[in-house]
This record gives structure tokens, C-alpha cells and sequence, in this order.
């Protein structure tokens, strides 16, 4: 690098740089509520049974470590493909680097052959506008209002949407709204997609929470009813929280389309993957593929997921946060007082007042009723 350089310094990311912090903080009394992990009741990361008998599988089969093909295993990529679409769907499916490479991966494409703009939620995960713009997109938003008592304000949106130039592409968040925790009913749903479709949006979905929200299927029903009106979209889906791989980068990048088209389309997703990192990782598509290709493991799989929710709903109950579904729900606590509570009660929230609701238990609810404004 030439002396005279100058490399601005970035702020660190919101997220990822407090966890940072959080590690620092010797408190014996902190509580981490910032980041998006399922934990158990000792407030360790929560370990889901059938991915440990997976992984011991997948280490006894020999652990094999050659390069998986440009676009992953094919056995976990026809698996995610039916858990996120249904069966014989027209689809492509290659494995990312989580659902985030999916996301990126998915706007360079979407730059280069569908439109420049893309338009995320008001407020949204807060890497969706980083990764976006990184893929080249010019990124802009459109408002996603939800009331205290649990109401999304759709009407918002749809006039958003009218505001849109026709063929510019959409993040919708498929369900377990981060950080909102709310989400449009079907109706709702039907609403959106038709008016999408009306300005022949591409809709990119993300989906990184499914079988946290309702159940499997319900919580990509938004995508079930993309797929039956005949829609050609896009869905990066992530198998960090469902199966507990956060550290092994488990994501799917799916590309509904029809007909000759998707041999095309396929080519260049894998192109766009090669030049960005090759192929994917190997051990935790392993894991997700014996897992959903053992019937006995995806019982134990769903059945674990179905009383992660059951905590989740009365973890809810018990807190106050009724109205909001998946990991998440949005306290109304300013950034001033989240960086007091941070100082003053070892509490961490995100900057924007989110909690996870999956890090609170029976001992901390009360500490963070006190916090009530
Ligand atoms: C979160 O929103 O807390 C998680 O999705 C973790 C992340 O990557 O930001």
C-alpha cells in the first residue's frame, strides 16, 4: 500500500462488533439478548440432538475432505430445495456459505441479469443493505410499520410497492420477521405478491428462521403461494438457527424458473459462486443431508424444532412479548437507554432495541420487565 493511502475506518458491524464487546465484559451477571442463537437453559448455544448423531455419522462415514462441486452436495440440495418449495418444484438449488453468501450471490446475479435496484425492509436484518450493496445493487427501502399490539401496517407497503419502478427486485422476509418478529397473515401475503407481480418485481426471500415461526411448512407458506401463482423468484434460506450450524456456514440459494431457461440461469449462479469462493464447505451440508435423508434424525429434527417453539411461545408468555413470532420482537428502548441498561445492568440488546427472545429464561425475565420504559 502507497504511503499516501488513506483507508477511512468503517464502524465496526453492529452485531458481530458488540459480540466482540460482549466477550471483553467480565460481568458475572451480563446477559447477552443481541444476537440471534438459540440457547439452552444454562444459557450455552443450544445443541440440537440430531445434528450431534448426524455429525457422528458423518465422522464415522470417513469424513471425506475433497472439494464438493462448485454448487455443493447434491443429496443436501435437493433436500432443502423440498423443504423450502414442496416436492418437483422447477427450481435450481446450489449450497452457499450460509444464507448470507445466498443473499449476496443471489443480488450479483440479479444485478447483472434482472435489474440495479433492489428495495429491503424498514427495519431489517442490519446486514441485508451491506451484503446488497457489496453484490453491486443500488439499494433503497420501503417502510414495514407494525404496531405494539402486533399489527403489520400493509397498506404501507402495497402503496410502497405501486411506488416502485416496474422490474426493480424486493427482499421479502419469508416469515419470523428480524427484527420486528411480525409478519403479513396470508392474506396479507397474497396482497403483496399480487401488487409484486402487478410492477413484475423480483422478489428475492430470505428465509433463515424456518420451523422457529409456526411450523416448517407454515413458515414458508409466503413462498408456497409464490411458486402457485406461477412467480420466478428467488429464496436464500439458512440452516444456522434450524439446525444449530451458525460456526459451519449452511445456506441454499433456490432459483425458481421454468423451462430451458434454468440450465442457463444455473450456469451462471455457479459461475458467480466459483469467482466467489470457489465451492462451498463441506461438513455441515453433510450433517443437514443425513439428517433430512434419515427418516429416524429428521423426526427427531422436527420434533426438537416443535418444542423449541413451544419454548419460545412461553418464554412469550412469560416476558410480555406476545405479539411477535421466531427468535426476535422489538423493545421500544431508545439507543441512549440501550447503551445505559448495557452499562448500568450488563444487558445487552442490539442498538435498535431487539431482543432475542430465545437467550431469556425464568431467572432473567424479571430483570428485563424492570426495564420497561
Ligand atoms: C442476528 O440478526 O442476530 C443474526 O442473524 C446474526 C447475524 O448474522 O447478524
Amino acid at each position: 500500500m502507497g504511503e499516501s493511502m488513506r483507508v477511512p475506518r468503517r464502524k465496526e458491524d453492529p452485531i458481530y462488533g458488540l459480540q466482540v464487546k460482549i466477550k471483553n465484559d467480565r460481568r458475572k451477571n451480563l446477559l447477552n439478548l443481541s444476537i440471534g442463537v438459540l440457547v439452552d437453559e444454562r444459557g450455552e448455544l443450544y445443541q440440537f440432538s440430531a445434528v450431534k448423531k448426524a455429525e457422528k455419522r458423518v465422522y464415522e462415514g470417513g469424513g471425506a475432505k475433497e472439494y464438493l462441486p462448485i454448487d455443493g452436495l447434491s443429496s443436501f440440495c435437493s433436500k432443502i430445495q423440498e423443504l423450502v418449495l414442496g416436492k418437483d418444484a422447477e427450481a435450481y438449488t446450489a449450497q452457499t456459505v450460509g444464507g448470507t453468501a445466498a443473499l449476496h450471490i443471489a443480488g450479483q446475479f440479479i444485478r447483472q441479469f434482472c435489474t440495479k435496484k433492489i428495495f429491503i425492509p424498514e427495519p431489517t436484518w442490519v446486514n441485508h443493505r451491506g451484503s446488497l450493496e457489496a453484490a453491486g445493487l443500488v439499494v433503497a427501502t420501503y417502510p414495514y410499520p407494525v404496531s405494539k399490539t402486533g399489527t403489520l401496517h400493509v397498506g404501507a407497503i402495497v402503496k410502497a410497492i405501486r411506488g416502485m419502478p416496474n422490474g426493480s427486485a424486493i427482499v421479502f422476509q419469508a416469515s419470523c420477521h428480524n427484527p420486528t418478529g411480525i409478519d403479513p397473515t396470508e392474506q396479507e401475503w397474497r396482497t403483496l405478491l399480487q401488487e409484486a407481480g402487478q410492477r413484475k418485481l423480483t422478489i428475492l426471500f430470505d428465509l433463515a428462521y424456518q420451523g422457529l415461526g409456526k411450523s416448517l411448512e407454515e413458515d414458508a407458506r409466503a413462498i408456497a403461494l409464490s411458486h402457485k401463482a406461477g412467480l420466478e423468484f428467488f429464496i436464500a434460506s439458512s440452516c444456522s438457527k434450524n439446525f444449530g450450524l451458525y460456526g459451519e456456514r449452511v445456506g441454499a440459494l433456490t432459483v425458481v424458473c421454468k423451462g430451458k431457461k434454468r440450465a442457463a440461469v444455473s450456469s451462471q449462479i455457479r459461475h458467480i459462486i466459483r469467482t466467489n469462493y470457489s465451492s462451498p464447505p463441506r461438513h455441515g451440508a453433510e450433517i443437514v443431508s443425513t439428517i433430512l435423508n434419515t427418516p429416524s434424525l429428521r423426526k427427531e429434527w422436527e420434533s426438537e424444532l416443535s418444542t423449541l417453539r413451544a419454548l419460545l411461545a412461553s418464554l412469550r408468555r412469560k416476558s410480555g412479548f406476545i405479539h411477535s413470532r421466531g427468535l426476535f420482537c422489538m423493545t421500544t428502548l431508545g439507543r441512549r437507554r440501550v447503551e445505559q441498561i448495557r452499562q448500568q445492568e450488563a444487558i445487552y440488546l442490539a442498538d435498535d432495541g431487539r431482543i432475542n427472545i430465545a437467550a431469556l429464561s425464568e431467572k432473567n425475565i424479571p430483570r428485563i420487565r424492570k426495564l420497561a420504559p
